[in-house]
């Protein structure tokens, strides 16, 4: 019987995580205050004392803006914490997956970003995962950085939730066509985590080690902010309540924030289609399946 230890698992992801692992083995799943990633040290003995198989960490400081001015929170659990994983993993003998960001990248490419890109991160947020990154490269025997990006869930009060609101209080909606990326449905990133997994399962973990390393897995295609909304409001299965007109373009500068965004941060993911024969679908797709489930 695999022994799943899943961290985070009240987050959007790691929500959705605890149903998608269930059929994979027994899944021991944590998070705050019985875990605390502001307090490094302590993990050790915590997932030693679980004998994990295999770990997944989705506990992150995803709070972009309030990073700015909590860095040394951001770092802890982003950073610090990742390479202590990183070790306990190695002395466990266990696989690492672990969740980043596109936010690792200045969004000042022309295209969609590959495993390989340098990366720039252009805020605190992006820098404490690039942190995390670099420890579980330096400190891992075994393990798979995920970057995604652009994730919502209809649990969270994230994009999808908030531009549906909007269209219902408002009559008129602007929204930035400047930023660029790959929405990612949480509920099928957790699911296509999990098919990987079985890969894993079946092959082993030497299978896996010969493959350790970054991928992107995010929705398929790119997506302004703009065309994100324009799509949630089309696919809107409760469309009479909106009350909204008009959607007009506007810049990131309009709406000044305490930390900057990168323009294009869309995820090329067929490095980890290659590996792994699993693709995301559509975002559209997706989140057709989200609004009318
Ligand atoms: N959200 C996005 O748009 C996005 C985009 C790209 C990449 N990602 C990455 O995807 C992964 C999953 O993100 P998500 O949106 O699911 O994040 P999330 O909803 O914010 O969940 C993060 C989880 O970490 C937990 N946590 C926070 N501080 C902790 C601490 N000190 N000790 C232990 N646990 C703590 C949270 O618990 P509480 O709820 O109790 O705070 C929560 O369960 C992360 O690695 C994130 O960086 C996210």
């Amino acid at each position: 019987m695999w022994k799943i230890l899943l961290l985070g698992k009240i987050g959007q992801l790691g929500f959705e995580l605890q149903r998608t692992l269930a059929p994979l083995g027994e899944v021991t799943a944590l998070d705050y205050p019985d875990i605390d990633f502001t307090k490094p040290e302590t993990l050790t003995p915590q997932v030693a004392a679980t004998k994990p198989n295999v770990i997944i960490n989705a506990v992150a400081y995803t709070d972009v803006d309030k990073a700015e001015t909590e860095i040394d929170i951001a770092n802890a659990i982003n950073g610090e914490a990742c390479g202590v994983l990183a070790k306990a993993a190695k002395q466990l003998n266990a696989p690492l997956i672990h969740f980043s960001t596109d936010f690792v990248f200045d969004g000042r490419n022309g295209g969609s970003y590959c495993e390989n890109d340098a990366v720039n991160p252009l805020n605190v947020y992006g820098k404490s995962k690039r942190m995390g990154e670099e420890a579980i490269l330096a400190f891992g025997k075994n393990y798979l950085i995920l970057r995604t990006s652009w994730l919502y869930s209809m649990r969270r009060e994230t994009y999808v939730l908030k531009v549906l609101r909007w269209a219902r209080t408002q009559p008129k909606m602007r929204v930035v066509t400047d930023q660029t990326g790959s929405p990612t449905s949480a509920r099928i990133l957790a699911e296509i985590t999990a098919q990987a997994l079985a890969v894993v399962k079946n092959r082993g973990s030497e299978w896996l080690e010969e493959r350790r390393g970054v991928y992107h897995l995010a929705g398929d295609g790119t997506a302004s902010r703009f065309e994100f909304a324009q799509t949630i409001l089309s696919l809107d299965p409760r469309r009479e309540e909106q009350i909204v007109t008009e959607i007009l373009p506007a810049i990131s500068d309009d709406f000044p924030t305490p930390a900057r965004r990168p323009g294009n941060t869309s995820l090329n993911c067929d490095k980890f289609e290659r590996a792994f024969s699993l693709r995301l679908p559509p975002w559209q797709e997706a989140l057709r399946l989200e609004l009318t489930a």
